[in-house]
């Protein structure tokens, strides 16, 4: 009898590849999409998979979504926040609009999906999608960074207020994975850059074309996403899992870098990011 699991963001990347990953393990995967093509797509994937429509920013969404599972007695054996999305600008500059959604879908949205979702998990696992980058190391994706850290931080305090041992919290941090997300990235930040004052990008024109080509290079360098698909998995199965897991070299370096002191670190940044542009 498989067991089942609720995750976010299953149209594309991480959240469409761990869907059909954990329905090839025996697990009944309810697959939040947004589109009716994403629906029809990831239901002919495999049997296990069970689309639900889910907008993690729409309140009426997730409360239709519930009631779907609610009144078919699901029980969850795990929650998957995996949407998400990055926005990358100089802060001096940021439109704070995109700052205030790069907090709402990161962070808040999985604050908001969990309270809704817990009522069906009398036990089993949150697992949240983070990122190598709530470390907070990366200049002009720190909208990012502290989106994913701002997550990673209310989930632990969840984890120790629940007063519950069948309750676990899991935070996947993934390096460089090669999902369509950098190029959404590009795609949405450069059409706010290109709004911008002229002196602004002679300010930062050089470094941000180094995100961006550094952007593009992710797609074809990194990860495939079956690799967090994998530690996702083991998460799931362990009896005693992690409260966290780096996924990649990348990650595990960047995890220990960011224990140096700030000072120093930030020096190491600033000679890199010079020897980029
Ligand atoms: N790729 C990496 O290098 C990497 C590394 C570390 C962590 N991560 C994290 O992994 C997670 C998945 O990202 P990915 O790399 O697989 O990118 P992706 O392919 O772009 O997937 C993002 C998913 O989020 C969904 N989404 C966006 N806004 C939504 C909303 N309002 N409601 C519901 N779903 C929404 C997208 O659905 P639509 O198609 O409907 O927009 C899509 O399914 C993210 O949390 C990301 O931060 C990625």
């Amino acid at each position: 009898m498989g067991k089942n699991v609720l995750i976010t963001g299953a149209s594309s990347g991480i959240g469409r590849c761990t869907s059909i990953y954990l329905a090839e393990n025996n697990y009944y995967v309810y697959a939040g999409v947004r589109t009716e093509k994403d629906y029809e797509s990831l239901k002919s994937e495999h049997k296990n998979i069970m689309p639900i429509y889910l907008d993690v920013l729409d309140e009426k969404s997730i409360q239709k979504a519930y009631e779907e599972l609610k009144n078919k007695n699901i029980s969850l054996e795990a929650i998957i926040n995996n949407a998400g999305a990055v926005i990358g600008q100089p802060i001096e500059y940021i439109n704070l609009e995109d700052l205030k959604y790069q907090f709402e879908l990161n962070t808040i949205a999985p604050v908001a999906i969990t309270q809704k979702f817990l009522s069906l998990m009398p036990k089993g696992k949150i697992i949240n999608i983070s990122s190598m980058a709530s470390t907070g190391i990366f200049p002009y994706i720190s909208p990012y960074c502290a989106s994913k850290r701002a997550m990673d931080i209310l989930f632990n305090s969840l984890s120790i207020e629940l007063k519950n041992d069948d309750i676990k919290i899991i935070s996947i941090k993934p390096g460089v994975i090669k999902t369509p997300i950098w190029n959404k990235s590009i795609t949405r930040n450069k059409a706010r850059l290109e709004k911008l004052p002229d002196d602004f990008k002679e300010k930062y024109g050089k470094e941000l074309l180094a995100l961006s080509e550094n952007a593009n290079k992710n797609n074809y360098k990194a990860l495939e996403p079956q690799k967090v698909a994998q530690i996702i998995l083991k998460a799931l199965k362990a009896k005693k899992p992690k409260s966290s897991y780096c996924v990649g070299w990348d990650s595990i370096i960047v995890c220990q870098l960011a224990k140096l002191p700030q000072d120093f670190l930030n020096k190491i940044i600033r000679l890199r990011l010079k020897s980029q542009t």
